[in-house]
């Protein structure tokens, strides 16, 4: 079985695919994290973001594994909390827009979850990495609330950036993924859609399960 789930940043999807993967025993796929490994290489490497042709090479050269407890492997390296970080964050968002790093990695997902019950999360799972995914879903907040979670979570690990530049930041993401050429986050009719803004993570996960387990 494939569940995906897609969405914009902060909408909640790790939190959630985490609960629905432990409740199903499904494998868990953070592809967002996939791309961050991108990044961090890129970044180790000391190659300039202009320089599509070596972040190609890269993309295609690493090696990224998942633990069960979603610990991130870069070339047999933990980093799980390195790819969190902020100089991470801003270089992902000009690696992932390059068509021929998406390729490597949808071929890398695909990879990642055959012969497996998988919940896989990011922006274009249920799209382009697996259209016939045998459920999709489309997860939603609205832009001030999804600052307002990033906010707690921030305060949580002592991050320290005020709600406004948290908005900014969420929004430009926003708009940087709903306008890449290849991959770009779009709502579809054979997605479920769920707008989270007044819901709890458990109602969120209950839904899911509920979904899943009515449609199966
Ligand atoms: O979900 P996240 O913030 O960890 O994602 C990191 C970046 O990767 C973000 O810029 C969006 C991008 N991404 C993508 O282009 N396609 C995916 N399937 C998942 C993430």
């Amino acid at each position: 079985m494939i569940i995906a789930i897609d969405g914009p940043a902060g909408s909640g999807k790790g939190t959630v695919a985490e609960f629905v993967a432990e409740k199903l025993g499904l494998t868990r796929i953070d592809t967002g994290a996939m791309y961050r490994c991108v990044a961090l290489e890129t970044l180790r490497e000391g190659v300039s973001i202009d320089n599509k042709k070596k972040i190609i090479e890269i993309a295609k050269a690493i090696e990224i594994r998942f633990d069960e407890k979603q610990n991130v492997y870069l070339n047999g390296e933990n980093v799980t909390k390195e790819i969190r970080s902020a100089e991470v964050s801003s270089t992902v968002s000009s690696v992932s827009p390059i068509p021929e790093v998406r390729e490597e990695m949808v071929k890398q997902q695909r990879a990642l979850a055959k012969g497996l019950n998988v919940i896989m999360e990011g922006r274009d799972i249920g799209t382009v990495v697996f259209p016939n995914a045998d459920f999709k879903f489309y997860l939603d907040a609205s832009l001030d609330e999804r600052a307002r979670r990033r906010l707690l979570q921030n305060s949580e690990n002592n991050v320290g950036m005020s709600f406004e530049d948290i908005r900014k930041n969420l929004e430009k993401r926003d708009y940087d993924d709903s306008h890449r050429e290849v991959g770009a986050l779009i709502r579809c009719d054979d997605q479920i859609y769920i707008d989270s803004t007044n819901m709890t993570i458990e109602e969120v996960v209950e839904y899911i399960l509920q979904k899943v387990g009515v449609r199966k």
